[in-house]
């Protein structure tokens, strides 16, 4: 049984393969096109898909689409958003989903409809591992639910509750996300990074803007909220409120800014912290599962799980609207076989393509880089990448199959030393450009987490943070509040960068490596060697290890690598054509 799942026509469009309930291949769209959060849909990520598993669309028997385009459209119409925005009836006109899917994609088998947070909840549920379990799903909107309640057990799910637009957690932390200068549906990260720097100062105000009802419920204040009647997230009655005029993208952040940060993560919390007490009661499960958007907030995942009442928690990693992709696919393989899809817990999110050390040898000679070849040699070349890191140095690193999700897990990473206190600006200046206030996260063999981390549980995905509790000094990766977000590295999903933790163990004493994700500012992770070796010839990262070859910088003067750049960006040949093109 071959199901394709897509998501599309929003942001983060996403397409996955569910083979006989197993989970093949998955990947977000932008990754191959390029453009940050592409919406289209994902005719690329659906061609690599059947690749990887050498299927052709003959071989294709369902193709589940992650929500209800109808439906959709309805609330839409009701809350007046396309009169703001005449292109968007044109992508979410019910029909254009299914014509898209048959025209672009040549496809004319079964499609099958989800419904959004249904699609989120089967995410997690079906790939937790639990065999029962609790299941909470929060995101700015679907088609109607922006909350949701539910419980699975065996192959069954339901969801018995759900809050409706435009009450909406995801939307309440989005508009002060706008609020504070930031933009919507990336900037979310933003304000939970800078409310460690705040006090709650001002949580009795966030709290005029929501209040708490029976049940799973909760209302905004709509008075406060313009995203009904227009373009702005706020009315002008909020700044009014917090007393202040609303923050301009480029002007300097405060200590208010923090502040309101502070207060408006403390209130998320509090209301996660009442509904999942809710949904306990109601379920009875000592597991949860969770889901959305607003999932992907790891300080509130940290919360929900040290008090809250559940005793095991899993969070999707790909919680945004790609990993709807998958969920809609495990509800059509549901509704098909009537079995449970997942095949246990979901192992790893290594779920994208990859290249093999011929195709990276080929490309790389097709420019006139300098690299040194260390097939066979691996243990030589994770020695030299440790010793390289030891000496200061900031690594590019790509190796195996790409990840699905929005966190580089150590298959398209950076990676530095988190001892070093100038790391953090260091690699803000050289490649993420973004604000110094947001901190990097640390990968730690799985072995030795406990002693420099207060976890006592694996965290492979970096969706919860913690304190750091190590006697090395970590200033790099240690967030102002003493906590970080830890990934658990461990050997049986990605050896090579279990072993590259392990050599730089033995050089410098410290099995934690800075860890966050390759990609320039603006730009999606990088997915092929060419975009790679691109990041890092736009960039100054030092070195590039790219499966078994390296990259110096230092043995490729500026004029060679300007002239790469030139070589790459005209040519359309060379890997990219060679594992995508195909059918
Ligand atoms: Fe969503």
């Amino acid at each position: 049984m071959n199901i394709i799942g897509i998501s599309a026509f929003f942001h983060d469009s996403a397409c996955c393969l569910l083979q006989d309930g197993c989970i093949k291949a998955a990947a977000e769209e932008e990754r191959f096109t390029r453009v940050k959060a592409d919406p289209s849909l994902p005719g690329r990520a659906f061609k690599y898909c059947l690749r990887e598993a050498g299927l052709t669309i003959g071989d294709i028997d369902c193709i589940a689409y992650y929500e209800d385009p109808r439906k959709k459209l309805a609330r839409q119409l009701w809350s007046g958003v396309l009169a703001h925005s005449p292109d968007l009836m044109q992508r979410i006109d019910p029909g254009h989903v299914e014509r898209q899917i048959r025209e672009t994609l040549g496809y004319d088998g079964l499609i099958r409809y989800s419904e959004h947070h249904l699609s989120h909840a089967a995410s997690s549920y079906y790939f937790s591992g639990f065999t029962e379990s609790a299941i909470f799903t929060v995101d700015g909107v679907g088609e109607w639910a922006t909350t949701t309640y539910g419980m699975g057990s065996g192959h069954r799910l339901q969801l018995f509750e759900e809050v409706e637009f435009p009450d909406s957690l995801g939307l309440l932390y989005s508009t002060i996300t706008s609020y504070l200068g930031f933009g919507v549906n990336d900037g979310e990260y933003k304000v939970m990074g800078l409310a460690p720097y705040g006090k709650p100062t001002y949580a009795d105000k966030i709290e005029k803007l929501i209040s708490l009802q029976k049940g799973g419920q909760y209302r905004l204040d709509m008075k406060y909220f313009g995203f009904l009647a227009g373009n702005c997230m706020y009315s002008e009655r909020l700044p009014e409120l917090l007393g202040r005029a609303p923050r301009r993208e480029d002007a300097k952040l405060g200590q208010w800014h923090a502040d309101i940060a502070k207060s408006l993560q403390v209130v998320l919390e509090q209301v996660q912290l009442d509904k999942v007490n809710y949904l306990y009661e109601r379920t009875g499960s000592d597991n949860l599962c969770m889901a959305g958007g607003v999932a992907l907030n790891c300080v509130a995942n940290g919360q929900i799980l040290r008090k809250g009442p559940f005793k095991r928690l899993f969070v999707q990693p790909a919680s945004n609207d790609a990993g709807c992709a998958i969920g809609a696919a495990a509800l059509a393989h549901v509704a098909l076989t009537d079995e449970r899809p997942g095949n246990g817990k979901l192992r790893h999110v290594y779920l994208g393509p990859s290249s093999t050390n011929r195709q990276i040898h080929s490309f790389l000679e097709s420019t006139s880089i300098r690299y040194k070849d260390y097939r066979g040699d691996t243990e030589n070349l994770l020695t030299i990448t440790a010793r390289q890191l030891n000496e200061g140095k900031v690594i590019g690193w790509f190796c195996g199959r790409m990840e699905f999700g929005p966190r580089s897990l150590g298959g398209r990473s950076i990676l530095a030393d988190p001892r070093r206190t100038e790391m953090r600006d260091r690699i803000n200046a050289m490649v993420k450009k973004r604000e110094g206030f947001r901190p990097f996260a640390p990968a730690v063999l799985k072995e030795k987490a406990q002693e420099h981390f207060d976890l006592d549980h694996d965290s492979p995905y970096m969706l919860e943070t913690c304190q750091v509790i190590s006697s090395l000094d970590l200033p790099a990766i240690t967030h102002v509040d003493g906590s970080a977000r830890v990934q658990t590295v461990h050997r049986e999903t990605n050896p090579r960068f279990y072993d590259l933790l392990t050599a730089f163990e033995k050089v410098s004493g410290c099995p934690i490596l800075l860890n966050t994700s390759f990609n320039v500012k603006g730009e999606p992770i990088v997915c092929t060697p060419e975009d790679a070796v691109r990041c890092f010839i736009t960039s100054d990262i030092d070195l590039l290890v790219i499966e078994d070859f390296i990259i110096d910088r230092q043995e490729n003067d500026f004029d060679r690598l300007k002239f790469i750049l030139m070589h790459i960006e005209r040519s359309d040949s060379g890997i990219r054509h060679d594992v995508y093109t195909f059918i």
